[in-house]
């Protein structure tokens, strides 16, 4: 798939943009702080309603506005769909082809986005709910369903923690074996397809990071509340006996201690742990290797490619990476890449990139691809 265009309204710094893209690559350039991120971020919104780095609508809208609209004409399998956003500060509408959609699962598994920037390294070194995030984003945008199950966990986990928070002197088991049996329901669900897409992204993986570092048995441990089994009633089963037997602890600490609102992954080459063993290096591929398997699963499943967003990894990026990043991108996906200098992308790929200059929230200078 790819973007076409994109006109923007009062959005971070932008009061008004259109721009068209190039089926290929595109190449956004200018000084510091002239809005580059905040055009792919721009894109990310359209097509996940959320940002990758603010959790607060409001921030997206430029400053004294009261609100802000993205517009995007997206080929999906060559068919162009229209995407809109519209923001203000406490309400978000979304449309396709000029239908609103009120189901946010309907609109965030349509348009896929696949973005590599330097924060990413955070993926490995940061705390466990931002690799939960990271699951969360990706199979929402890979299933519709997964989104709903989420959001459906997440209303019975409150339901739980406000149970013991409010009834642990005097519980009635009736109801809470009732609320438990729902609770568990919701999790397996979680753990499966979460399980089946770091299975998948291993599959890629270890080739990818061997293609890319030269070292092997390199993968991702899926750390969660309970084992894979099998058959779905017996891990529901388990899970119901773990949950029994951390009763009079959840009591204590007065929440639900146990669950997909805890998992983790963790990055491995053969034994040694990247997150505290290895080099800042090691784990800047790690981050690569990931989202270059992402982009291997999008295929898969979607039998097309995801739009590829890159904001300003090429300066951190050694010739070996690059060149790595270069072959996936030159594999028919489009590719939006954010630099300060231009001199650091091969003169090859500016040759067959769209080369676009923007200038304190305007677009200073346009170079069609030749
Ligand atoms: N809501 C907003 N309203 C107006 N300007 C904003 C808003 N959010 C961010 N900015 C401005 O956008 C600029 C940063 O843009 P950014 O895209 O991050 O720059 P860069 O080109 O370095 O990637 C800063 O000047 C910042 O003040
Ligand atoms: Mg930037």
């Amino acid at each position: 798939m790819y973007i076409k265009d994109i006109r923007l309204s009062n959005f971070r710094n932008y009061k008004t943009l259109s721009l068209t893209f190039h089926k290929g690559i595109n190449i956004i350039y200018g000084e510091n702080a002239q809005g580059k991120t905040n055009l792919l971020e721009s894109i990310y919104v359209l097509a996940l309603t959320k940002s990758h780095r603010s959790f607060i609508d409001k921030n997206l809208i430029k400053e004294d506005c009261d609100s802000s609209k993205i517009i995007g004409n997206v080929f999906l399998k060559e068919m162009s769909t229209k995407f809109e956003i519209a923001l203000t500060s406490t309400k978000k509408q979304f449309k396709i082809d000029g239908d609103v959609i009120k189901k946010t699962s309907d609109y965030l598994s349509k348009m896929n986005i696949v973005i590599f920037y330097p924060d990413d390294l955070e993926l490995v070194k940061g705390s466990p709910n931002v690799r939960r995030r990271f699951l969360n984003i990706e199979l929402s945008q890979l299933n519709s369903l997964y989104y709903n199950v989420l959001n459906d966990y997440n209303r019975l986990l409150k339901m739980r923690n406000d149970y013991i928070k409010n009834n642990f002197n005097q519980m009635d088991e009736n109801y809470f074996s009732v609320l438990n049996s729902y609770f568990v329901e919701k999790a397996v669900i979680l753990f499966k397809m979460r399980k089946k897409f770091i299975d998948k992204l291993n599959s890629y993986i270890i080739d990818i990071f061997y293609h890319i570092s030269s070292l092997k048995n390199f993968h991702i441990q899926y750390d969660s509340f309970i084992e894979y089994e099998e058959k779905e009633d017996e891990m529901k089963k388990k899970f119901e006996n773990i949950l029994l037997s951390v009763r009079e602890k959840e009591i204590r600490y007065r929440t639900t201690l146990i669950g997909p609102h805890r998992d983790d992954f963790s990055f491995y080459i053969g034994d040694m742990p990247l997150k505290s063993f290895g080099s800042q290096g090691q784990q800047r591929m790690a981050v690569l290797a990931l989202k270059l398997a992402e982009i291997e699963i999008f295929k898969s499943y979607k039998k097309e490619s995801p739009i590829l967003l890159l904001d300003d990894v090429f300066s951190e990026l050694d010739d070996c990476k690059k060149n790595n990043l270069l072959k996936y991108m030159k594999e028919d996906i489009q590719t939006i890449i954010t630099t300060t200098n231009l001199s650091d992308i091969d003169e090859s790929i500016i040759k067959q990139s769209k080369r676009i200059e923007i200038k304190n929230g305007s677009i200073k200078q346009i170079e069609e691809v030749k």
